[in-house]
C-alpha cells in the first residue's frame, strides 16, 4: 500500500506544468473507436490510472493501443471484434460507460458492465438511456448490473436533458454521430471537455456544431476517419495547483492552461484576496497575508466546479471569517471535511451546505482521501498546515493527477511517496 507524507508549512514557488485534461481524455479514447482507422492522441495524460482502464479496455476490445511517448498516443480501431465490457474493467471507473455510446455508434450494440467510480451520492444514468432510446435503441439492464444496448438503426431526435449532465451529454454525442439525421441535444453541459470532444470527433469527419452552449447540434455522417489530435489542458489540475499556491501563501506560475477555462476559479481567488496574472497559456497565482472569507455554489459550466469545491475549502478554513459552499451538484460531497477538522479545520455541514469557519491554521495528521478531488484537497491541506500529513488511500488521487508528488516537489514542496505493508494483509499471514 501507498501514502504520502507531507511536511507542510512551506510557501510554494515556482512553475508547474499541467497536463491534458483527464475528463476530456476520458471521453476521446473511447471516441476514437468510432473511425475504423488510426488516431493519434497528444497531451494525453497516460499516467494516470483512469486513462490507463480506458486504454487496457481498448485493447480488451481488440484495438491497437500504442504510447509514441509519455503524452501521445496512437489508437487503431480498425480490429476491434468485440461489443462487451466487463465488470472487472468498469468497476474502476466511471467513464467506462461511454463505451455504451462508443459501442453503440461503431457497432450498434454494446454491453457494458454498470460503471464505478468516485462515491458522490447516486449517480443514476436515467439521461443517458434516454438519450440512447430516443435515437432509436433497445435498452435493457440485466440484474441491475449489465446494460445492453442494441439497434438495426440510430437516428437523429431532438432530445432534452432534464438535468445538466457531462455524462449524459457525451454518450448522446458518441451515439449521435453517426446515427441518420440530425440530433439536436438541448439542455446540453457546455464544460470545456465537451468542446474537446466535439472538436476531436469533427477533426475525425463528423459534423458536430454548437458544442460550449446549451444546444449542440449533430448530423450524423456514415463514416469516421482517423486524425491526429491534441488534448486540452486539465482545467481542474490547473486549479487545484493555483489554490494549492494561494493556500500555502506561494508564488506559483501554472503553465500549459487557458486561462479562459479558469475564469471562475481564478475569480474566487482574487475575492480571497489572491493575485491571478494571466498569461496566454499561464497564469501566475499569489498570496500573501491571510485569505479573506468567501462564499461559493458548484454549478455547472461556466460556474464553479464541483470538482474544485473541496480543494477550495482548503482556503476557506484558513480564511479570515466565515464561508457558506454550497453544493449543488452532488449529493455527498462532503465527506473530506471530516478529515479536514481532524487537522483542526472547523466546517459543519447540513445537508448541502459547508459552514467554513475559519481557523489560525491547519496543523498536520493522518488523513485519508475519501475520493479524488477529496484527495486532492487533502494535499493542499498538508502542504498549508504546520507539521506532518499522511494521506491513505492514495489511489485515489493516482485517478487523476499525473506525477503529482514531482510536480508539487518541484515548487517546493516536502511531499513523498511511502510503501507500507497492508495490515489485512500481515494479519492473513500471521
Ligand atoms: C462529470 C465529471 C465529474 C464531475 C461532474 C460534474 C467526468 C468523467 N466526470 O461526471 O468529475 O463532478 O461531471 O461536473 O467527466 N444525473 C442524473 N441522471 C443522469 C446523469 C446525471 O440525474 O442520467 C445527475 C447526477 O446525479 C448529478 C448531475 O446530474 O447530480 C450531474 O452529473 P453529470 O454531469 O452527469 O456528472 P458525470 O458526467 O458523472
Amino acid at each position: 500500500m501507498e501514502k504520502f507524507v507531507i511536511n507542510g508549512g512551506k510557501p510554494l514557488h515556482g512553475e508547474v506544468t499541467i497536463s491534458g485534461a483527464k475528463n476530456a481524455a476520458l471521453a476521446i479514447i473511447p471516441a476514437a473507436i468510432l473511425s475504423e482507422d488510426i488516431c493519434i492522441i497528444e497531451n494525453l495524460p497516460t499516467s494516470i490510472s483512469d486513462v490507463n482502464y480506458m486504454m487496457k479496455t481498448l485493447r480488451q476490445i481488440g484495438a491497437g493501443v500504442r504510447l509514441i511517448n509519455n503524452s501521445t498516443v496512437e489508437i487503431d480501431a480498425r480490429h476491434i471484434n468485440s461489443y462487451i465490457i466487463s465488470h472487472e474493467i468498469t468497476k474502476h471507473l466511471r467513464a467506462s460507460y461511454y463505451f455504451i455510446g462508443a459501442l453503440l455508434g461503431r457497432f450498434g450494440k454494446a454491453k457494458v458492465a454498470m460503471p464505478g467510480g468516485c462515491y458522490l451520492g447516486p449517480r443514476p444514468i436515467d439521461q443517458h438511456i434516454k438519450g440512447f432510446e430516443l435515437l432509436g435503441a433497445n435498452i435493457s439492464i440485466e440484474d441491475n448490473a449489465i446494460v445492453e444496448a442494441t439497434s438495426e438503426k440510430l437516428t437523429g431526435s431532438p432530445i432534452y436533458l432534464d438535468m445538466v449532465s457531462v455524462g449524459a451529454t457525451v454518450n448522446i454525442m458518441l451515439a449521435a454521430v453517426k446515427a441518420s439525421g440530425l440530433t439536436v441535444i438541448e439542455n446540453a453541459a457546455k464544460e470545456p471537455h465537451i468542446v474537446d470532444l466535439a472538436n476531436f470527433l469533427n477533426s475525425m469527419g463528423a459534423d458536430v456544431r454548437g458544442a460550449g452552449t446549451d444546444v449542440i447540434k449533430i448530423r450524423g455522417v456514415p463514416q469516421l476517419h482517423g486524425c491526429t489530435y491534441s488534448i486540452i489542458p486539465d482545467q481542474i489540475e490547473a486549479g487545484t495547483y493555483m489554490v494549492a499556491a494561494a493556500a500555502s501563501y506561494g508564488d506559483v506560475l501554472v503553465k500549459n492552461v487557458i486561462p479562459k477555462h479558469l475564469e471562475s476559479i481564478s475569480n474566487k481567488l482574487i475575492e480571497c484576496g489572491a493575485i491571478v496574472e494571466e498569461y496566454d497559456d499561464a497564469v501566475r497565482v499569489m498570496l500573501s497575508r491571510k485569505p479573506a472569507r468567501c462564499n461559493i455554489k458548484t454549478m455547472p459550466h461556466p460556474g464553479f466546479p464541483t470538482d474544485m469545491q473541496p480543494q477550495m475549502a482548503v482556503l476557506l478554513a484558513i480564511a479570515e471569517g466565515t464561508s457558506i459552499i454550497t453544493e449543488s451538484i452532488w449529493s455527498n460531497r462532503f465527506r473530506y471535511t471530516e478529515q479536514l477538522n481532524r487537522m483542526g479545520a472547523s466546517i459543519s455541514v447540513d445537508g448541502q451546505l459547508a459552514v467554513v469557519q475559519g481557523v489560525e491554521t491547519l496543523k498536520g495528521a493522518p488523513v485519508r482521501a475519501d475520493d479524488l478531488r477529496a484527495g486532492a484537497a487533502m494535499i493542499i491541506a498538508g502542504i498549508a498546515a504546520k507539521g506532518t500529513t499522511e494521506i491513505e488511500d492514495i489511489v485515489h488521487i493516482d485517478r487523476g493527477y499525473e506525477y503529482v508528488v514531482e510536480k508539487f516537489s518541484a515548487i517546493g514542496a516536502d511531499i513523498r511517496r511511502v510503501y507500507y505493508p497492508d495490515s489485512d494483509a500481515l494479519d492473513t499471514v500471521g
